[in-house]
């Protein structure tokens, strides 16, 4: 009760101070508040969790100082069905914008229409609805990364590796024998990252051997069992993993660990994400490299068209492709350059 009572009077003091500055200067700047809504497909995704605090600074230290922006955010445990009343909740909280990074890419459409109705723009990021959908509704943009380059990255860095190393090719075939850890089926990211680093190898004339592949939905202890199971069909014949990610990469090389292979033995690891624990097994050469998927980038390109959208100030300044769409760049991480990222922080 007695705190409850506390609390009220400091209320009254609180919005005293407020009235008196708002009528003592006339000069003071005004400050606008506004209630940004975020939720992402699964709370245990390393590399989101990190986007989603980069995107907090955004909104912290906007680029106006005029501005006070809230964030509300939701993870959503993998469930769409969960995603879709989070969007509710935060529409019904009166958040001003959402920015969604949906469960099922591909099942936007109960989100779209709650938000239309509400006249809520939305700002999907790194799970790319398909282009129909994005036509749903004039209100919608995206956010991510070209995933073709990242996957061309990823076979570039492989290439210089094999080229400067006889000693990758351990069985002296003259191919590379390789296997893939894929992130989720449907994800636009596992299907092009894929696709593209292989075509890279094979366009700069390297001969592969595809010894098998295992997804791991991005997971690094599901990554560490597909690879246990591919090492006991191949033993020490692998000479290249290329994982969709860092995660996975990381679980590959626990695989090796756990069964104390001697390092000798030991193939090449790839990743793509650059994440704090990836940036740090590059340093200490666990992963031969990685390909940064910039974060910062990205938050700062989501909070750009969210603080647009709310002020309705400076949309027409933002460079889209296709008017809804912007894709950031990916950079090839490696030994000698990994400083430069893991600084970022
Ligand atoms: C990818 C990223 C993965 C995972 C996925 C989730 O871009 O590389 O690690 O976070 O997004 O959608
Ligand atoms: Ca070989």
């Amino acid at each position: 009760m007695k705190v409850r009572r506390m609390l009220a009077a400091g209320m009254i003091f609180c919005t005293c101070i407020h009235g008196l500055c708002a009528c003592g200067s006339q000069s003071e700047k005004r400050t606008d508040k506004f209630l940004v809504g975020v939720t992402f497909y699964d709370q245990s995704d390393t590399y989101l969790n990190q986007l989603i605090d980069c995107l907090e600074e955004q909104f912290q230290n906007p680029e106006r100082k005029d501005l006070e922006i809230t964030m509300m955010v939701r993870g959503a445990a993998g469930s769409q069905q969960i995603q879709d009343d989070q969007v509710k909740e935060l529409i019904d909280s009166g958040c001003n914008v959402l920015c969604v990074n949906l469960v099922d890419r591909a099942d936007p459409s109960e989100i779209i229409d709650y938000a239309r109705e509400n006249d809520v723009p939305i700002i999907f990021f790194n799970r790319e609805p398909v282009a129909e959908d994005m036509q749903q509704w004039e209100k919608l943009y995206y956010v991510g990364a070209n995933a073709e380059q990242s996957g061309v990255l990823q076979g570039e860095l492989a290439v210089d590796l094999i080229r400067g190393n006889g000693q990758i090719d351990r069985n002296g075939d003259g191919k590379i024998q390789y296997v893939v850890l894929e992130g989720e089926p449907g994800h636009q990211d596992t299907i092009i990252r894929t696709e593209s680093a292989v075509n890279t190898l094979k366009k700069n004339g390297i001969e592969l051997e595809k010894l098998s592949y295992g997804i791991a939905n991005w997971n690094r202890a599901q990554a560490q069992n597909r690879m246990l199971q591919m090492i006991s069909q191949h033993q020490n014949q692998i000479e290249l993993v290329l994982a969709n990610n860092d995660n996975m990469a990381l679980g590959a090389v626990d695989a090796y660990e756990k069964l104390n292979y001697t390092e000798s033995v030991f193939p090449v690891f790839l990743g793509i994400d650059g994440t704090d624990i990836g940036l740090e097994a590059v340093m200490d050469s666990r992963l031969s490299g990685t390909v940064y998927n910039d974060k910062e980038g990205q938050s700062e390109a989501i909070a750009k068209i969210a603080v647009a959208l709310m002020t309705n100030d400076g949309m027409e300044k933002i460079k889209f492709e296709n008017k809804k769409y912007i894709y950031l760049p990916y950079y090839k991480v490696r030994k000698d350059n990994v400083n430069e990222f893991y600084k970022k922080k």
